[in-house]
């Protein structure tokens, strides 16, 4: 096993002045022990953890000011509308959209997918039309497409990838095709890590008037995200990813697409007028929000983003970025370990096999030192096909992990080696 005093010259090259004990205290779970060992949480790519601002958030939401939003003329629903409205506004801030309408709240980026689907999807798809993906997709952003493609006779395109999981930028421009009528990528992949091009891609979709679905879900937690800068036409993320609650995700739309878009489901508050022969529908973002909607959580989810804000996503890049850094320098080192995902720019995941030894029983071992990763195909079976492998173990960080966890699931993997080996 790499010893203690090996490991110090290598992790003095690093800065280590982001004050990650400090952030480290916000998040009560990680002064969890999990069987008798501290727990290492490096499953965030799965989900991220909470912090204190969150948690306190919601209990105090539903302690002070929850009532049902945009219905009331009574002071808690006028409150609680406040907030929840209040905390879409946090949001558009948070990536920049040009206007709250253009923020709908859905449950995650799944929801949110889906939400464009069956929406936009479904109303300009017609037989022999494309759908552009990459091989680096999420089931997420390729199921929905894929059934979609079924119903209306539409094709599914597929850009491919390298050994090192990078987009072939030249295959993906030779796919666009005057018949593509959108084009729907990861802006960082689950499985690899690869962060992928996307101003480049962007810039060669809408060269040719084609618009284009950014699936979110990974970067956001790790770098910021300015959608007008990037200037795509929907951007879906989840909140649990970002250290805010589960259940409660943004659907990004430019607003010419939301106008445009006819309803994903109907019930109320989408609506303005009803009758039995017809129904005005509400204006956006609420003709897509039917039904009362995850208020807690969303409002939570504003705190999220102040507390994200206070700490600066670009400091969080930052030490995600070393912490990706001195990981696979460590993985390197370990004989019989192949990374899987070793693109030149790559966000803080790190998914690995071993020589003769399961996925699976890499994260049994690791759990047994209270180190918590994801073993599995990742809902990215094509990735795993791609790779000719049935899984990976995956390690990914996020802005409280540390160096010395990284030293633990390094030592935990020289045990794994130990005992299967
Ligand atoms: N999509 C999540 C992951 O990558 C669940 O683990």
């Amino acid at each position: 096993m790499t010893s203690a005093t090996q490991q110090a010259p290598m992790l003095s090259m690093y800065d280590t002045s982001y004050d990650v004990k400090r952030i480290r205290a916000d998040f009560p779970i990680l002064q969890e022990t999990v069987r008798g060992k501290p727990l290492v949480y490096l499953d965030n790519a799965a989900t991220a953890q909470k912090p204190n601002a969150v948690i306190d958030c919601i209990s105090h939401f539903y302690r002070h000011d929850y009532a049902n939003v945009h219905r009331g003329i009574h002071t808690l629903s006028e409150r609680a509308t406040a907030a929840y409205e209040g905390a879409r506004a946090k949001v558009q801030r948070f990536i920049n959209a040009a206007s709250e309408k253009e923020i709908v709240f859905v449950r995650g980026t799944t929801e949110a997918i889906n939400l464009v689907v069956r929406t936009y999807g479904q109303a300009v798809l017609k037989a022999g039309d494309e759908i552009l993906i990459t091989a680096m997709e999420h089931h997420s952003n390729i199921v929905p497409w894929q059934m979609l493609c079924r119903e209306t006779g539409a094709v599914l395109k597929v850009a491919p990838i390298n050994r090192k999981g990078e987009l072939l930028l030249g295959d993906f421009e030779k796919l666009l095709s005057n018949r593509t009528a959108l084009v729907a990528v990861a802006h960082m992949s689950n499985a690899l890590g690869t962060i992928n091009p996307v101003d480049e891609i962007i810039h060669l979709a809408h060269a040719r008037a084609i618009p284009i679905l950014l699936d979110g879900a990974q970067a956001i937690p790790h770098m910021p995200v300015d959608v007008q800068a990037l200037d795509c036409d929907f951007y879906a993320f989840s909140g649990h990813k970002l250290y805010g609650p589960s259940g409660i995700g943004v659907l990004y739309a430019k607003s010419e697409h939301l106008e445009a878009m006819p309803p994903y489901q109907g019930g109320g508050d989408m609506i303005r007028r009803v009758t039995f022969e017809e129904t005005e529908y509400n204006t956006v973002p609420f003709k897509f929000e039917a039904g009362t909607p995850n208020i807690a959580d969303a409002v939570a989810l504003g705190a999220t983003v102040d507390y994200l804000n206070e700490i600066g996503m670009k400091a969080i890049a930052a030490h995600e970025h070393q912490l990706l850094q001195y990981a696979t320098e460590r993985a390197h080192e370990i004989a019989g370990l192949t990374l899987i995902g070793t693109a030149e720019h790559k966000g803080a995941i790190l998914s690995f096999v071993l020589d003769r030894v399961h996925p699976h029983d890499i994260g049994t071992v690791l759990d047994h030192f209270g180190i918590a990763i994801r073993a599995g195909h990742h809902c990215a079976m094509p990735v795993m096909d791609f790779f000719g492998v049935p899984a990976t173990a995956r390690a990914s960080f996020a802005m409280y992990n540390t160096f010395e966890e990284i030293d633990r699931l390094m030592e935990g993997i020289e045990q794994v080696i130990e005992v299967f080996g």
